[in-house]
């Protein structure tokens, strides 16, 4: 029997292979984007609460109502938005599901979607194996913002989505109202839609506003905002993340995701939605992750690292020209296997292997770890 595979370039994500290197030298592991500290005892015991009180049969659908209505409510706080938890927001196996469902839902063959890199790297095989061609801007260190006349330049008959991602791994970097408002003008009166990616939207430093697109009514009106309650409350292994869209646009990715997953764990939702009811337990957490930004990057001042700016994410980028002039393949094994820290290096992220020599560090770990990964490093 001849299997042709429908995406013949994927091979194992560079994050699992990492996180294994890691685990057979004994590394401190900060390449793979989870945290490495518990999730929060309130959220643990509301889902044995569930766990316990009989919630253990399929969830509805598009999500549990209580969920849903929660996430509007934490939309209406965050972003002053008004959404209907009925039509516009379905409960979805992590964000990565949520993109999967959205791009199957939306793109077909020879549809060309417009992505910038370095890009997460679930985008590319979603987009192919649908059809989708992918068309991929270059985004360039040291401040990766977007040239949105490049992007006008790539814009043909054949553009029927733009996706974006902001605060975006694995630069740090955010897009502001100016991007916005050139995004919006670029789609305007155009059969575009957009995927806005903002799993990383309570990971914002210095006071900054998260530019969701939910802030903006008419860019809405044609986008999908995917969000993850993995990255908002470290509970990455819950996979439960969440898409909003307009009605119409609701309903088409409710079609794939009906008969893809169904619906998602029960349990977990129901304790969702009760620790959603305390806005602390997401407002808290800029301030939370900008303090350990700073404590890792002040332990690792006195290094030959470069560090970049990291305005958003719990990921810091830093060039190792001072260091190395290996690539940054081998510079992230190297430092694994030698140094004892796993890192990312930032080629993986663009689909031609562009390599500024640049590796990722992920913070959201013990203070504690960071200490001592920085200890290693300065080695
Ligand atoms: C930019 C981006 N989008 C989506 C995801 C997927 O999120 P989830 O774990 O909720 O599937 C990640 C995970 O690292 C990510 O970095």
């Amino acid at each position: 029997m001849q299997i042709t595979s429908k995406l013949p370039d994927v091979t194992t994500t560079i994050f699992t292979i990492m996180s294994q290197l890691a685990s057979k030298h004994g590394a401190i592991n900060l390449s793979q984007g989870f945290p490495d500290f518990g999730v929060d005892q309130k959220l643990k015991d509301l889902a044995n609460h569930y766990l316990q009180g009989g919630y253990n049969q399929y969830a509805p659908m598009a999500g549990v109502l209580e969920l849903r209505q929660a996430i509007a409510q934490k939309k209406q706080v965050m972003y002053g938005c008004s959404l209907d938890p009925e039509t516009e927001i379905t409960v979805t196996n992590g964000a990565t599901e949520a993109i999967y469902s959205a791009i199957a839902a939306l793109v077909g063959a020879g549809d060309e979607v417009i992505i910038f890199e370095p890009a997460y790297d679930s985008y590319v095989p979603a987009i192919e194996v649908n059809g989708g061609v992918v068309v991929p801007l270059r985004l360039k260190s040291p401040d990766y913002q977007i040239d949105w006349d490049q992007v006008k330049d790539m814009v043909t008959s054949k553009t029927r989505m733009i996706m974006i991602n902001s605060p975006h791994n694995p630069s740090g970097a955010i897009l502001r109202q100016d991007d916005l408002a050139v995004l919006q003008e670029i789609v305007e009166d155009t059969n575009i839609l957009v995927l806005s990616d903002e799993v990383y939207q309570h990971l914002i430093y210095e006071g900054e506003q998260h530019q969701s697109v939910l802030r903006y009514p008419d860019l809405y009106q044609r986008s999908i905002i995917t969000m993850s309650f993995g990255k908002t409350f470290h509970a990455t292994g819950w996979r439960i993340g969440y898409v909003i869209a307009p009605s119409e646009i609701t309903a088409e990715i409710r079609k794939v995701h009906q008969s893809n997953t169904f619906g998602i764990n029960r349990p977990l939702q129901h304790a969702m939605a009760d620790y959603l009811t305390t806005p602390e337990h997401y407002l808290s957490l800029p301030s939370f992750f900008q303090r350990k930004r700073d404590l890792f990057l002040s332990a690792m001042v006195d290094t030959p690292f470069e560090f970049l700016d990291c305005a958003g994410t719990y990921f810091a980028l830093a060039s190792y020209r001072e260091i190395s002039d290996a690539g940054d393949q081998e510079f992230a094994r190297w430092l694994t296997t030698e140094k004892g820290v796993a890192v990312i290096p930032i080629s993986s992220f663009y689909s031609d292997g562009t390599d500024e020599k640049i590796v990722r560090f992920c913070f959201a770990k013990t203070d504690e770890l960071l200490v001592s990964a920085a200890e290693k490093l300065r080695t």
